[in-house]
């Protein structure tokens, strides 16, 4: 398969769970693909598994610096930047009135400042791109269901999810004149390293948790990091090319009850 022919996909966090998953389903697909994650051993070992057509940067997003230097690794390596997946993030649970201002600094800053630093490096970059493409450059975001609705103690993660959707529909109509398209998804509970850290505000063990998760889910399972990394496809590809400002739920149909 073909969808992503020709083009240079940089993803963040990608050397675990979702940007795992969506790294190689891009490659897959015939991107060349820069694993941006901070956690060097993850990350390499992912580009490695892809091989030829990957590379590993180290990069905390939430690096200004490193993200620039990331955004400029991609054109150095394949020679262009057409599609950023900013999807690196981090958890929080806990009772609000609990939160220090360390916490709130550290949680946002994973969340959703590291976000939109990335963005901003890649965005000249990918302006270029979309001179040369009709269908346009893509930026894509990893929110959360928790971008659209909410529930109890996860108050700072749903404030940075939430603001993704917020830049999402800002960006979408602030770079549609440079044919920049601008999307994201919202995933419900995936089985990702992630999910571990929010478990135990969850439920007392890992299967009544797991099971708790899928009563609340129409099509009675859970995604895998595949489902999203489906999404993901169709969003940056041309196929798309129409598609701009959305907040795509991957949810089994949560979001329709
Ligand atoms: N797993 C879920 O249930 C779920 C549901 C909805 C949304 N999400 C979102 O999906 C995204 C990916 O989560 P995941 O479940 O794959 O988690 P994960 O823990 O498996 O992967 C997160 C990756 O991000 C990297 N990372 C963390 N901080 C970073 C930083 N400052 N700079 C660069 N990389 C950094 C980590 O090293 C790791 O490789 C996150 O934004 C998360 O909020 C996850």
């Amino acid at each position: 398969m073909s969808r992503l022919a020709g083009k240079v996909a940089l993803i963040t966090g990608a050397g675990s769970g979702l940007g795992r998953a969506v790294a190689a389903r891009f490659a897959a697909e015939g991107a060349k693909v820069i694993v941006a994650d901070i956690d060097e051993v993850h990350g390499r070992a992912v580009a490695d598994s892809i091989g030829a057509n990957a590379a590993f940067i180290a990069c905390d997003h939430t690096s200004s610096e490193q993200d620039a230097r990331a955004a400029a690794f991609a054109v150095e390596k394949f020679g262009r930047l057409d599609i950023v997946h900013n999807n690196a993030g981090g958890p929080f649970t806990g009772p609000f009135e609990k939160v220090d201002d360390a916490t709130l600094e550290r949680v946002l800053r994973i969340n959703l400042f590291g976000v939109m630093q990335m963005t901003r490096a890649a965005v000249p970059y990918l302006k270029e791109s979309a001179r040369h493409n009709p269908a346009g450059a893509s930026l894509l975001y990893t929110s959360s269901l928790q971008g659209l609705k909410a529930k109890p103690n996860f108050s700072l993660y749903t404030v940075a999810k939430h603001g993704i959707v917020g830049l999402v529909r800002s960006l979408a109509l602030e770079l549609a004149p440079q044919n920049i398209r601008v999307n994201a998804l919202c995933p419900t509970v995936v089985a990702t390293p992630m999910l571990e850290a929010f478990l135990p505000g969850m439920a007392a063990d890992h299967e009544e948790a797991m099971k708790r998760f899928r009563a609340t889910i129409p099509l009675a399972r859970m995604p895998e990091p595949e489902d999203v990394a489906a999404a993901a496809l169709f969003l940056v590809s041309d196929e798309a090319r129409m598609i701009t400002g959305v907040a795509l739920p991957v949810d089994g149909g949560q979001m329709a009850m």
